[in-house]
């Protein structure tokens, strides 16, 4: 799977004006979902109005307890106050981790910028050990700029 080939259809669904913000978003976590099988959990995190707190937003995959995640708590929490990629080949050897299923192996979190402020983040499960390389966090990356562009 070339994932740069999903670049169109990302660019497509967030231009598409004419659905909610959360339905564009939600778009997105099927399309990553049905096209990259070591993605096996898609979703979005959003810093919870002026609390220093994530709220869940949309996703696919096995419903999460974690729907309100800490700044400074687990993967996301600590993405949320870096500000940098988080890319965990091995969610085991991670001590600051919030388990949501037993299945799941790997996980990749990308924060989101607007207007130069992290708002949130993509983040994704894998149930394949070590799954993630350059060209997701490039894609990825990618992902967050065109969905920074509907939040502006
Ligand atoms: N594992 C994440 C929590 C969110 S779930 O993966 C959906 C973490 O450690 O922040």
């Amino acid at each position: 799977m070339n994932l740069q080939n999903l670049n169109s259809e990302i660019t497509q669904i967030v231009t598409q004006a004419n659905l909610s913000v959360d339905d564009r978003l939600l778009k997105i976590c099927k399309l990553l979902d049905a096209n990259v099988d070591y993605y096996n959990w898609v979703g979005f995190y959003f810093k919870n109005g002026d609390k220093n707190e994530l709220k869940l937003g949309p996703y696919v995959g096995e419903p999460t307890d974690h729907t309100i995640i800490p700044f400074g708590k687990g993967i996301c929490g600590q993405v949320a106050v870096s500000n940098e990629n988080f890319v965990v080949p091995d969610v085991t050897a991670q001590d600051n981790y919030i388990a949501c299923s037993i299945t799941v192996k790997a996980e990749i979190v990308i924060p989101i910028f607007v207007n130069g402020e992290n708002i949130g983040q993509i983040d994704i499960d894998s149930n394949t050990p070590d799954p993630f390389t350059e060209d997701d966090e490039r894609f990825l990356e990618f992902v967050c700029k065109e969905v920074a562009k509907m939040l502006v």
